[in-house]
């Protein structure tokens, strides 16, 4: 039953996180207002929330499921996922860093500014670490099924 209850819960933090990013792309598409600048630090607060639980489920699962952490760690798709979703954390200091730096204006009622220099590195931040979820999840279905041992 854990380890049902577990699998769930990775699934439904690995749809919200998805789901935030690809919002956090639309949400740049265009010139920012007031509405969708507040959207973008409530979907990057989402994200953040999906990452932590990621992390602390994937490794309840990888420490408390019937495989055992043996089995995990000695799996390069385990290892190469790992590798993937910390490099995506990195990228995404960047954007946290921008929208977080928007609170006081927002509370004054204003839009930032947010000139095409930023946005476009902002997208490409968020774009690259989509890719890296497609990997990551090529990486699970490998590592699930065996594929890919160390050793
Ligand atoms: C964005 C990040 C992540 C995504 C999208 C993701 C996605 C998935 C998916 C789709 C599965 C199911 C694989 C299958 O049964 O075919 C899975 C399983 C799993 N994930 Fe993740 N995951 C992520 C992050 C992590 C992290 C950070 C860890 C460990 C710290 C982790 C550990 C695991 C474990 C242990 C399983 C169970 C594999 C098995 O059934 O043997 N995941 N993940």
């Amino acid at each position: 039953m854990l380890s049902a209850i577990l699998a769930f819960l990775h699934h439904a933090a690995a749809f919200v996180l998805f789901g935030a990013l690809m919002a956090e792309l639309v949400l740049t598409k265009s010139e920012l207002s007031l509405t969708s600048a507040r959207s973008l630090l409530r979907m990057d607060a989402a994200y953040g929330i999906s990452a932590m639980l990621l992390l602390v489920v994937g490794f309840a699962r990888v420490f408390h499921t019937e495989k055992g952490a043996a089995y995990y760690f000695g799996s390069a798709p385990f290892l190469i996922k790992l590798s993937l979703f910390a490099i995506a954390g990195l990228l995404s200091i960047k954007p946290t860093r921008e929208f977080l730096s928007w609170r006081k204006i927002l509370r004054e009622q204003r839009a930032p500014a947010f000139d095409e220099a930023k946005r476009s590195a902002i997208r490409r931040h968020i774009h690259i670490q989509l890719t890296l979820m497609l990997g990551i999840m090529l990486c699970a279905a490998l590592m699930a099924r065996g594929i890919g041992f160390v050793g």
